[in-house]
């Protein structure tokens, strides 16, 4: 063997002898304690960066996204439309009737009740999807109810009907991000916008929920901001990777700006807002490798549902029989979901079609109600 080709071979041994040593380190030091795959951990705070990185026009790139708002108000939606990124931004009134039923349930004492609530009148929420996401809704007209009245119809009574696919296509992405008031002398821990719609109001971020249709039951994840007060109170997983790792992820995305000071050892925690947020966890499937249910929650959005999981309520974004919808919130948003929502029943023989994942979609609207009374985009 040439001494070139040994140090290489040896080489290769001290790094094979490295990796087991750590995924060893990693084995032994394995609890109980739910935590992120390393893996999907550097994947998803890529993505993170990916996100929020600056394009032009925006401050992020999910901001030039379209919003839900758009995407229901408009008769000829284009994805160019300078309006379709215009932030409409929406209390999270899903939650209300929740709050209050998960005060009764746990028996919370009325200081508590009055927080939860007062936490969300301030938040407002931004719902927004990417380019592939917009264009498979608008080709298959799933923004309409018409289109998923006919669907449900065949589906659930049709012996015979074979389903088109209702999936969404590879690399289709939804953002919901949730806003509040700061001060002014906070602005630098938290990426922020001056909605002119509320008078210049300063809003930070303070939660970031990703749903990315890149598996079948699609991939989720949430982050928050470090601030929140109740963040360790929800469904929260161990994030393996260390600040100074993600800052790197950030200098690399153009997220912050390298420090040239910096040292090997330094933890990274320099003047950039993103390392103030937080990753929850990330969710791929509905049960952990042992069958227990995941959880994972953001006490920003969650707030009623500390205990819930991300995909088992999105498995209830459905349409039955009348515009029905399969309840989101009980029984509880955890574990599997029920076959027999969707099948079994003597009649209809199928109850609820699933609309892939995509809770807002339950808020689809008639032709009519987008375009105007008799408009001619809504005859068949
Ligand atoms: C108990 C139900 C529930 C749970 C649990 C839940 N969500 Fe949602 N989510 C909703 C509803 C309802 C909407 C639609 C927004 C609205 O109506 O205000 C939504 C909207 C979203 C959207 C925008 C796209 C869409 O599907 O409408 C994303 C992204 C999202 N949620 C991600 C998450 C993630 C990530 C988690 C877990 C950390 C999670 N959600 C947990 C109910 C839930």
């Amino acid at each position: 063997m040439g001494s070139e080709r040994k140090t290489v071979f040896w080489r290769s041994i001290a790094a094979l002898v490295l990796a087991l040593t750590a995924s060893y380190n990693a084995w032994a030091s394995a609890s109980d304690e739910p935590s992120i795959g390393d893996g999907h951990a550097r994947f998803v705070w890529e993505t993170f960066a990916r996100l929020n990185a600056p394009v032009e026009g925006c401050a992020t790139e999910w901001e030039c996204w379209m919003t839900r708002e758009y995407l229901f108000e408009t008769c000829e939606p284009e994805w160019e439309d300078a309006l379709a990124r215009d932030r409409q931004l929406m209390p999270l009134t899903q939650e209300e009737s929740g709050v209050l039923d998960h005060a009764r349930t746990k028996q919370l004492p009325l200081e508590e009740i009055e927080r939860l609530q007062s936490s969300l009148e301030e938040t407002l929420q931004d719902i927004r999807m990417n380019r592939r996401a917009f264009e498979w809704i608008d080709d298959h007209q799933l923004r309409l109810l018409e289109k998923w009245r006919g669907l449900y119809l065949k589906y659930c009574c049709e012996s015979d009907y074979v389903l088109p696919r209702t999936e969404f296509t590879f690399g289709s992405m939804f953002v919901e991000a949730s806003w509040k008031p700061i001060d002014s002398e906070q602005k630098d821990k938290y990426h922020t916008i001056e909605d002119p719609k509320l008078n210049g109001q300063l809003l930070g971020l303070v939660g970031l929920h990703l749903s990315s249709k890149i598996f079948p039951n699609w991939l989720w994840a949430t982050w928050e901001h470090v601030d929140n007060p109740h963040r360790v109170e929800y469904g929260i997983m161990r994030d393996p990777l260390i600040p100074a790792q993600r800052y790197k992820i950030f200098v690399e995305h153009g997220l912050c700006q390298p420090d040239p000071e910096a040292s090997e050892e330094d933890d990274g925690l320099k003047d950039c807002v993103w390392t103030n947020y937080e990753l929850n966890g990330v969710q791929v499937s509905f049960m952990d490798r042992k069958g227990n249910p995941m959880v994972l929650s953001n006490s920003v959005f969650e707030t009623s549902n500390p205990d819930s999981s991300c995909m088992s309520c999105h498995a209830r974004s459905t349409i039955g029989a009348e515009d029905t919808h399969l309840e989101l919130f009980r029984p509880r948003s955890l574990g599997l979901p029920d076959p027999s929502w969707f099948d079994g029943a003597p009649f209809p023989s199928k109850p609820f079609l699933q609309m892939d994942f995509v809770n807002f979609l339950r808020d689809v609207k008639t032709c009519e109600e987008i375009c105007g009374d008799g408009s001619s985009h809504c005859v068949d």
